[in-house]
């Protein structure tokens, strides 16, 4: 299956994948697809560099692409204050007795959990774009907005395309627009940040909308060769997965049988909710005891972003550490109904094409008929 998906890249497969991990974005590059690292999590470049000089060793000379997120505005960018002191204490309070609610132990003296997540403002995210470019980077696709000017020039005059994320046709317009060359369509079915709009309606919505100024990769609810075949049927040119790599062996960073991984290959296709506890945006979440406190009547409204996720993730930390699946805090799409086993990428990848091939055989057939 080739699409000009595959001869931009030079991939084999139209399956771009997306992950906060570069073991997984490798093996999905070194599959044939392009792996896509997010970079958000990432509080140090330094740190970033040095994931990147990883993947340049380790994807045997195919491409990769990165992630960044610059939301269109983020309320305390440049805030010449300490963050920490713009979070309530009344949110505070609701966290910390919610936690002992829920039996979640604080962790131990001499441990120090993650620091909350900061990629997400623009002098953040631009020290990524920064590193990024040092590296053999094929792509760039950016979260919850276009790019700014500057950076899509800068990664233009570097010879590497841009991609983007759009929940409605309109965004997906305004991307095209501001010099985007890819545009992702990600229908409300997604894990992590999502619109309202149904991949199903979404998809030819965009297509239509950008027409032939930009391919659109179609990103919701997709981890079946069918759902593929399916999204190719409503014009994308390819595919951009999130979810399905969480539950691969490649994924690390969340421990092999913790209670995350537990409770991804538990849930069923109903067992996630849009809320924005995660990160001050609205991001589709596993629903667990935790997201569900959150709609309590004396719970507060969540706060903007970054503050809400500085706020959360000491918990995080500590819902982590408590090893509980009914604690989890994990953003999934509602495929995790079909993530039931942890399997190498290459397996993943190998399914995923013998069932679109199949796919597209059969509706030939149908045809023929
Ligand atoms: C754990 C997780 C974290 C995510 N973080 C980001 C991110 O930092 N940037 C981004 O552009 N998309 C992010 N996404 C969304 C993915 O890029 C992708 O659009 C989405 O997962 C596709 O839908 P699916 O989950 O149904 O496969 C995230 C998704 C998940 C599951």
């Amino acid at each position: 299956m080739r699409t000009e998906i595959c001869d931009r890249f030079g991939i084999e497969h139209p399956i771009i994948g997306f992950t906060p991990s570069e073991h997984v974005a490798a093996a999905i590059s070194k599959a044939g697809g392009l792996g896509v690292l997010g970079c958000v999590r990432y509080n140090d470049a330094a740190e970033l560099d040095r994931a990147l000089d990883w993947m340049d060793e380790n994807t045997d000379g195919r491409p990769y692409g990165v992630d960044i997120v610059m939301p269109a505005t983020v309320p305390t960018e440049g805030t010449p204050v300490d963050l920490d002191t713009l979070i309530p204490a009344g949110h505070r309070d609701f966290v910390e007795r919610t936690l002992t609610e829920l039996g979640v132990p604080p962790l131990p003296a001499d441990e120090k959990g993650r620091d909350g997540v900061l990629g997400w403002l623009h002098s953040v995210a631009r020290s990524h774009v920064d590193v990024a470019l040092t590296h053999r980077i094929a792509l760039i696709a950016n979260a919850l907005g276009s790019p700014p000017p500057d950076v899509i020039d800068r990664a233009h005059r570097a010879g590497v395309p841009v991609a983007a994320l759009a929940g409605t046709a309109a965004h997906a317009v305004r991307h095209v627009d501001a010099g985007v060359d890819l545009v992702v369509a990600q229908g409300y079915e997604a894990g992590g940040h999502t619109g309202e709009i149904a991949s199903m309606v979404l998809l030819p919505e965009v297509v239509d909308a950008v027409g032939d100024r930009a391919p659109v990769l179609a990103a919701g609810g997709i981890g079946t060769g069918r759902q593929i075949a399916a999204a190719l049927a409503l014009g994308a040119a390819g595919v951009w997965m999130g979810s399905t790599w969480l539950t691969t062996s490649e994924y690390t960073l969340d421990m092999p049988e913790s209670a995350t991984q537990r409770a991804l290959l538990a849930a069923g296709s109903s067992d996630t909710v849009r809320s924005r506890i995660y990160t001050g945006k609205p991001a589709r979440l596993l629903k667990t005891r935790w997201t569900e406190a959150w709609n309590s009547a004396d719970a507060p409204k969540p706060l903007p972003m970054p503050l809400q996720n500085l706020l959360v993730s000491p918990a995080h930390n500590r819902i982590t550490r408590s090893d509980d699946p009914e604690v989890v805090a994990m953003p999934v799409g509602q495929i995790v109904g079909r993530m039931n086993e942890v399997r190498p990428v290459a397996d993943v990848f190998d399914t995923l094409l013998t069932e679109l091939t199949a796919t597209l055989d059969r509706l030939d057939n149908l045809r023929k008929n």
